[in-house]
């Protein structure tokens, strides 16, 4: 399962600036979902996608400025196509971008809302500087029950496009392929 944001992004590359002052881009399928495909490619397996029931603005300042807010109300988003059992799972991706160093506090909700006893949950990230930041630690507390929390694969979100070997490559060394 993935969550993962259309709209203006990070892009150290790009020369547009938001008021800001961050270099963006404007993507149209989010970065994370990019890599989520090659996961879901890679493993044959079926995907899930939240979907939050307050999308998140369009505007990257605007994002940063509400997930500051969610973080220090330590928010749960609603999500608006809720999934709530993970019956028949025995390993669960997350995968999610970067935000303030930790994972989306919508990540949080899907995790409060499942039972974790007996699954292997595997983090993916993409990001734009930071790497993985504190997300498997979030994960380690929050997944009660989970068997065991596996190294976080975390991939650039400029170079997401092209990431298939390297999804493989951590795939492989997880021994989830
Ligand atoms: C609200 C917000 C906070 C972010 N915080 C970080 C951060 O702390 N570290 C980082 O490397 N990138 C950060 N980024 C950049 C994203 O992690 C990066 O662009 C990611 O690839 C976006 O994935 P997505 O297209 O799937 O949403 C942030 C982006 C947003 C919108």
């Amino acid at each position: 399962m993935f969550y993962s944001r259309v709209g203006e992004n990070y892009d150290s590359r790009s020369s547009t600036r938001s008021a800001t002052g961050r270099p963006i881009t404007t993507l149209t399928v989010g970065n994370t979902e990019v890599l989520a495909g090659y996961l879901a490619e890679l493993l044959n397996c079926p995907t899930y996608k939240l979907e939050a029931a307050a999308p998140y603005p369009e505007s990257y300042d605007e994002t940063v400025a509400r997930n500051v807010r969610e973080l220090n109300e330590d928010a749960r988003p609603v999500i608006s196509n809720p999934l709530t059992s993970l019956e028949g799972y025995s390993t669960v991706l997350i995968g999610c971008p970067v935000w303030a160093q930790g994972a989306p506090r919508i990540i949080r909700t899907f995790i409060d809302a499942n039972d974790f006893r007996g699954i292997t949950v595997a983090p993916f990230v993409t990001y734009a500087v930071s790497g993985i930041g504190s997300v498997p630690r979030e994960y380690q507390q929050a997944c009660r029950g989970a068997d065991r929390i596996t190294d976080g694969l975390a991939i650039n979100g400029e170079n997401v496009r092209g990431s298939l070997d390297q999804a493989a490559d951590w795939l492989g060394r997880m021994g989830l392929l």
